[in-house]
């Protein structure tokens, strides 16, 4: 018992969270053109502690996804998806919330469509980008279980930009026609988008 009681109005206990939102990595800095380490141990407090701070980071800049090399640590973590609409793609079906370790991606058919990206570490530009259309995707969970997923449309996309990241390739490098590439306010002017 609090001997403030008497004099104090008891107070809801302070919740403390540790955000942590971290330094984005932007194009031409090297570390983003690293290949990145498998991950081998699962459940661990390192583990946690870098997909918490990639979350905190991808909400706080608004991003559809973030992978780990992009805040400088070079392992093959990837999380994407938000839970809600894009407003890029307000049609497109809703990706879950998923943090992806070891991501192995296996294209199914050879069909290819372009669609525009942008990325937290490219800010403010976007780029027109071909993209396998529909894919298997294959990793664990930060616990070690296995995810293994059939997608398609916006889901693969982002998916192949993110593991993309793990293996150096920024979206720019995938870019067919650069004059489909600019700053997001001359493309869309007047809209307010995310970038991955
Ligand atoms: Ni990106």
């Amino acid at each position: 018992m609090s001997r403030y009681r008497a004099s104090r109005p008891l107070r809801a206990p302070i919740k403390i969270s540790f955000v942590a939102i971290r330094n984005v990595l932007r194009m031409g800095d090297p570390r983003l053109l690293q290949v990145s380490e498998a991950v081998h141990e699962f459940d661990t407090p390192r583990l946690h502690e870098l997909i918490g701070d990639m979350q905190d980071t991808m909400a706080h800049l608004n991003g559809a996804g973030l992978a780990a090399p992009q805040i400088g640590i070079a392992l093959r973590v990837v999380i994407f998806g938000t839970g809600a609409p894009n407003p890029r793609y307000p049609d497109a079906e809703i990706v879950p919330y998923t943090a992806l370790v070891n991501p192995v991606l296996t294209p199914i058919g050879e069909a290819t469509e372009n669609g525009w990206e942008g990325c937290l570490s490219v800010p403010g530009m976007r780029g027109l980008v071909p993209r396998y259309q529909q894919l298997r995707y294959q990793g664990v969970d930060p616990l070690g279980q296995p995810i293994e997923r059939q997608v398609s449309g916006f889901h693969a996309r982002v998916v192949q930009h993110e593991v993309d990241h793990l293996d150096g390739i920024l979206y720019p490098m995938r870019i067919t026609d650069l004059r489909q590439f600019g700053f997001v306010e001359e493309l869309f002017p007047g809209q307010q988008l995310q970038d991955d």
